[in-house]
């Protein structure tokens, strides 16, 4: 065993980052490397980065500094970096920092073997046309209960903020056949939950037998697997929204009660200025829409304050959108200028005054969070059960609305799915009990 090679990787930012990650430690398992959580131990070091938000860049560059230590330590250590850091910046980075040993942009993980054993040249930024998801080795052993499944990537939507259409290119929807056998071979795995994941993964359009297939065919395709018990889809666009979609949660048992609909902002003007080709009103429309197929429905949204020419009525009309709707959650972010997006050219506001607004959102965003978690309580649920919890007898998992619930249950098992009745809740988590 003793010529097993060892493998970090960080990951930083979104979910499709978790899941990337995970299909490039299957990628090099054929070359002989195992993970290791010791980044002090690692034959090479993979830092996955996210570009999408303030101070992505110093955080790699800070990551690196502390690596040198590492690698002086251990010269033969190789580093590579991925992720939309990567594919921004390319050869810049070991420009910068000659002692990064490849470059890989998101859509050519299936060649870091390659790029590992030295055989490629050592920064792969392309757009190939063979796609990274076929030729990556699939996935082997038993898992957790819960797993990302990809079926989308890349965005053609260009808000004016977002660096996501440059870095991951553009819409491409992954083949039916292709998510059916992953998930199948999830299942197998021991999988019962499963999101599916895109960047707009709601304009998902992919093909079964030549026929065009959208995402509520695809869900419906993936909840006939025995044994998958849970669906859900993250991130979704207000304007891709089709009618089958919404009814699907009226009608899939399996569809979970949950949505994550970024709106950005409730201004009208400055929905306008970010290129989001969507009103407040018509995000209103939407959300009634999903209440009336499923009634329970949890719904969760992303923020951005602090645009640039964002009016102190803009931001009101925000937190007017949000008491109108009442979020179960919601991601809020200062603004910031991603370079080479069409609103980093303008001028940005003063830092006080997006600092401000921010709080004051995350603190109305706090209390709706806080009212939804209450308002479980005495409620049934179901949870599944994905680890043990810090107390004797305890199991820890998610509901239905996607809320973390400890549940006293001396005899549960990870991969259990319970019904329980909530006795109790914090802004952060439901504490229940199983219901006989
Ligand atoms: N500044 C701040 N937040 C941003 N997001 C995307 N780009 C930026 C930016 N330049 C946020 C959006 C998006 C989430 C994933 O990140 O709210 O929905
Ligand atoms: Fe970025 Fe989402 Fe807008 Fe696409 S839809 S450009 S991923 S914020």
């Amino acid at each position: 065993m003793s010529d097993l090679k060892k493998l970090f990787i960080k990951t930083y930012g979104c979910q499709m980052n978790v899941y990337d990650s995970e299909r490039m430690a299957e990628a090099m398992a054929p070359e002989g490397y195992v993970t290791t959580e010791n980044a002090g131990e690692a034959d090479l070091v993979l830092l996955n980065t996210c570009h999408i938000r303030e101070k992505a860049g110093d955080k790699l560059y800070s990551d690196l500094g502390r690596l040198r230590a590492l690698k002086d330590a251990k010269p033969d250590m190789k580093i590579g970096v991925a992720g939309c850091i990567a594919q921004a910046e390319g050869a810049e980075i070991i420009r910068r920092v000659p002692m990064v040993d490849l470059v890989v942009g998101p859509q050519a993980y299936h060649r870091l073997p390659a790029l590992v054993r030295g055989a490629d040249s050592p920064v792969d930024t392309d757009f190939p046309v063979e796609s990274k998801f076929d030729l990556l080795p699939a996935r082997k052993g038993l898992r957790g209960p819960t797993a990302f499944l990809t079926v989308q990537e890349g965005c053609d939507k260009f808000c004016a903020f977002c660096v996501v259409p440059y870095t991951r290119g553009a819409e491409v929807s992954r083949p039916v056949e292709r998510v059916l056998a992953e998930a199948r071979g999830l299942v197998e795995r021991g999988v019962k939950d499963l999101t599916l994941l895109g960047q707009n993964v709601n304009a998902y359009h992919g093909t079964q037998n030549g026929a065009d297939v959208g995402l509520a065919q695809l869900i419906d395709a993936l909840a006939k697997i025995d044994g998958l018990e849970r669906l859900r889809y993250t991130t979704s666009h207000p304007n891709d929204m089709a009618d089958d979609l919404i009814e699907a949660h009226g009608t899939q048992p399996k569809l979970m009660p949950y949505l994550h609909l970024p709106v950005q902002s409730g201004s009208d003007r400055i929905l306008k200025a970010m290129n989001r080709k969507h009103t407040a009103e018509s995000y209103l429309r939407l959300i009634e829409r999903f209440r009336a197929a499923r009634p329970d429905i949890l719904l969760t949204s992303d923020f951005i304050v602090g645009f640039p020419g964002e009016t102190d009525a803009d931001f009101e009309a925000t937190l007017a959108l949000i008491r109108q709707v009442g979020f179960g959650m919601a991601y809020s972010f200062k603004y910031s200028a991603r370079p080479g997006t069409p609103a980093a050219e303008k001028p940005e506001l003063p830092t006080e005054v997006a600092d401000a607004r921010l709080q004051t959102l995350q603190a109305l965003v706090t209390q709706q969070q806080r009212a939804a978690q209450d308002a479980m309580v005495g409620r049934m649920c179901h949870v599944l059960y994905e680890k043990a919890g810090r107390m004797e007898g305890q199991m820890v998992g998610k509901s239905d609305h996607l809320m973390a619930v400890h549940v006293t249950d001396a005899k549960g098992q990870v991969g259990d799915l319970v019904r329980v009745q909530v006795t109790g809740a914090s802004t952060n988590s439901l504490a229940a009990v199983p219901v006989v």
